[in-house]
């Protein structure tokens, strides 16, 4: 029976070219021993079976090292599981070793054979049976051995990794203090590339031409390996399964790269924030090598008078995002990874994101694609430049992020400043150089938190933290931090602080539509996140979110919500909590924002019509959806009753929101994004936990510890008992590698107890 294996090409499964054995254990054997016909490439998972160790103790990257009381463990990891917040970063600052045995089938003779890791935090020392590669000192950045030299082949293999995930000064961001945890462990991604002598080593699909009528795309084919011969290479563009155009040139001489113009395509449809249409280009070479890109058409310029996509103007409204989640640090998987993108495109209806202040992970950008959710992609650092080996590595790092990410649609600019650093005109003509050279399709910026400071890239990129916000210095223009620790805000903070801290967040995307030569802005930021204990509230946690670490709105967050077309979704988001008593004085909740794209709305309070408001375009003249201001003061306690907010447009009521004045903890939600997993071992979804009012309405000040038990193909990431903090949180649901239902079970003491099932589908075996 034929036997197609999972491959990987470029990062992505693809699934058609499957054809699964019949039983895992049949599978194995064959990988193990197949004879013949090892397609010309085959990528292999690496991310089971792992053997944690700890600490690192002598020897024990050494093959006969007697690894039977190592855990077995699955890739992403952490080299420690946290509570979500109050630890000291020290407890996953130390060295650890990892282990995966693997065999290497005869087939594999004649092939060369790689190792990809995605991201080790932060500097890895890789052996194969023993022999070492030198060190990679980086966590954000891939890496890849050759092992081919070093394998034995239809027995035993040691692939070791002593991780070193204290924060070395020799390694970008560290040697200065940062804002931000990076934690450690294998925490993205490894593979084995089984390739032949001469074989595609990366693809650049570059969209050319994107607003002429000549659409076309130039596959920037990069080889590695001898060419004794002539090589024969055939692009193609594909929409979905039909070829659009394929095209082949013949490579007879060593070169950087080998381009082939893949035109006159016909009807190409544009990648947009609306219809993010993706189409692939594969590269394959006579000896059978293949490897395949998505890409999206799309042209992206700052100008002096701010960003187009595609010819048109797109004020950027977006937020910074850190990588990093409660309990795991960066070790999640893909599932949720890409979950943020969504929450930034769907639910903060935003149209860019920063990827502050590092290369993330692929799985984000790739939903960024999915979604039409533009990004800001920036090397890893924070403030401190290092001496001339760290600013070498800070180049390095450049051109890998950009060879990784490439291929994204959606990212439009490449930040190649260290964040917020000095200038330094020999290292940033350096960086830049780098990325102009790699990719000429896009322009840099540089994040700066200088007014004056020396422009070396092509878009001024700009903390500013004052309101009003200063005028644009120079033609392109991007602000790329706002507000952040200047009102740092918990989700359950004092009404009249969530109140204002959204208005904060109003008042700057205001200016900021107020003149063309502002691009947009990118607030700090999209999430709360763990951080080194002189910065944050106290408990090394930085509030600077407009929702909190577990990804739940506050009040801020619906003024985000609140800028999409009512065509999309209506939304009407209060930007306070509703309470008779908790401001200053009392009388109600105060004068406070709604957050509504609605052209009017009515408030009736205790059932009776208390207000009828239009948007406050005095205030927030340059919003297309300013916000309300509702004065819910002078409330009298003795009237004291529910609060119901209608919404209308065009003079027909569009949507409705009621807050209950019963001052009850009413109904316990537990809620899981997804309710089907992929059983293979590493798959998590999020499963929010919370106590709401009778309509569902956030309890900022609810209490009370949840106990959780799982049964069935799963476990729990987080804490157990969960202590609800500010009435929500959230733990992480992980497949076990084995198909069946995970059933959750969740009793709080008062509000009873909620069960909720997640399917595990069967997974793929890993092979090797
Ligand atoms: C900026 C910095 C961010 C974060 C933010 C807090 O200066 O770039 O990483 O620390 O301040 O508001």
């Amino acid at each position: 029976m034929e036997k197609v294996y999972p491959t990987r090409e470029n990062g992505k499964v693809n699934r058609r070219s499957f054809l699964i054995a019949s039983t895992a254990a049949a599978a194995l054997a064959d990988a193990q021993t197949a004879p013949s016909a090892v397609p010309s490439r085959r990528v292999y998972s690496l991310n089971r079976n792992w053997l944690f160790g700890g600490k690192m103790s002598a020897g024990a990257d050494a093959p006969g090292f007697d690894d039977t009381r190592f855990r077995r463990v699955t890739l992403p990891h952490t080299n420690v599981e946290l509570p979500w917040h109050s630890f000291d970063d020290k407890a996953y600052e130390f060295v650890s070793i990892y282990r995966r045995h693997f065999r290497a089938p005869a087939a594999w003779h004649g092939k060369r054979v790689f190792v990809d890791f995605g991201g080790a935090m932060t500097a890895a020392k890789v052996t194969i049976n023993g022999h070492g590669f030198e060190e990679y000192r980086g966590g954000y950045t891939p890496f890849s051995f050759e092992l081919t030299p070093h394998l034995k082949y239809g027995v035993d293999n040691l692939l070791a990794v002593e991780l070193d995930s204290t924060e070395r000064a020799d390694i970008p961001p560290f040697g200065g203090t940062i804002d931000y945890l990076t934690f450690g462990g294998i925490y993205r991604d490894v593979e084995l590339r089984v390739v032949p002598q001469t074989h595609l080593a990366n693809l650049f699909a570059k969209p050319v031409r994107v607003l002429e009528s000549g659409r076309a795309v130039v596959a920037r084919c990069y080889l590695e390996g001898p060419l004794t011969q002539p090589v024969t290479i055939t692009a193609e563009l594909r929409d979905g399964d039909r070829v659009v155009k394929s095209a082949s040139r013949t490579a007879s001489a060593p070169a950087e790269y080998h381009d082939i113009m893949l035109e006159d395509l016909g009807d190409i449809q544009l990648w947009s924030l609306v219809r993010p249409k993706l189409y692939q280009v594969t590269a394959r070479l006579d000896n059978g090598d293949r490897l395949a890109a998505r890409t999206g058409f799309r042209e992206a310029r700052f100008t002096d008078k701010g960003f187009f996509l595609n010819g048109e103007h797109v004020k950027l409204r977006g937020l910074n995002r850190h990588q990093t989640y409660p309990y795991t640090g960066g070790a999640m998987p893909a599932r949720v990874q890409a979950a943020d993108a969504r929450v930034l495109r769907k639910e903060l209806k935003c149209n860019i994101v920063r990827t502050s202040h590092y290369p993330q992970s692929p799985a984000f950008l790739d939903a960024c694609d999915e979604l039409g959710l533009l990004a800001l992609e920036e090397i890893p650092g924070w403030q401190h430049i290092g001496d001339q080996a760290w600013q070498d590595l800070a180049v390095d790092n450049t051109a890998r992020m950009i060879r990784r990410d490439w291929n994204h649609p959606s990212i439009v600019l490449w930040g190649v400043r260290i964040n917020e650093s000095p200038d330094n005109h020999a290292f940033y003509t350096r960086t830049n150089e780098v990325a102009h050279k790699l990719d000429d399709s896009r322009q840099t910026g540089g994040i700066r938190n200088r007014y004056d400071s020396e422009l070396l890239e092509d878009v001024f990129t700009m903390n500013d933290f004052g309101f009003p916000l200063r005028p644009p210095n120079h033609p392109m223009y991007l602000n790329t931090e706002f507000n952040g620790h200047m009102f740092s805000t918990k989700r359950f903070d004092q009404v009249d602080r969530v109140a204002e801290h959204t208005i904060r967040h109003v008042r700057v995307h205001n200016q900021l539509a107020s003149a063309d030569g502002y691009a947009g802005g990118i607030a700090w930021c999209a999430f709360d996140y763990a951080s080194h204990r002189y910065f944050g509230s106290g408990d090394r946690i930085c509030y600077h979110g407009v929702s909190d670490i577990f990804r739940l709105p506050k009040p801020a967050a619906g003024f985000y919500k609140s800028q999409c077309d009512p065509a999309e979704e209506v939304v009407i988001e209060p930007g306070f909590f509703y309470a008779w008593g908790d401001r200053g004085g009392g009388n109600g909740p105060g004068m406070v924002p709604i957050c509504s794209n609605c052209d009017h709305l009515k408030i009736y309070y205790n059932g009776k019509l208390r207000l009828e408001l239009d948007p406050d375009r005095t205030g927030y003249p340059h919003l297309k959806y300013p916000p309300f201001l509702a004065n819910l003061t002078n409330l009298s306690f003795a009237t004291w009753g529910d609060l119901k907010i209608e919404g209308y447009l065009a003079g027909k009521l569009a949507a409705t929101k009621s807050l209950s004045g019963e001052g009850t903890d009413d109904v316990l939600v537990v809620k899981p994004d997804d309710l089907e997993l992929n059983g293979d071992g590493r798959d998590a979804t999020r499963v929010v936990l919370a106590a709401t009012d009778r309509f569902g309405n956030p309890r900022p000040f609810a209490s009370g510890a949840i106990q959780l038990s799982v049964s069935g193909p799963g476990e729990i990431i987080g804490e157990n008992p969960f202590s609800l903090s500010g009435g929500a949180g959230a733990v992480w649901v992980k497949a076990k590698d084995a198909p069946g239902t995970i059933r959750l079970e969740a009793r709080h003491q008062y509000l009873g107890k909620q069960t909720v099932e997640i399917r595990v589908r069967k997974a793929e075996p890993e092979w090797v």
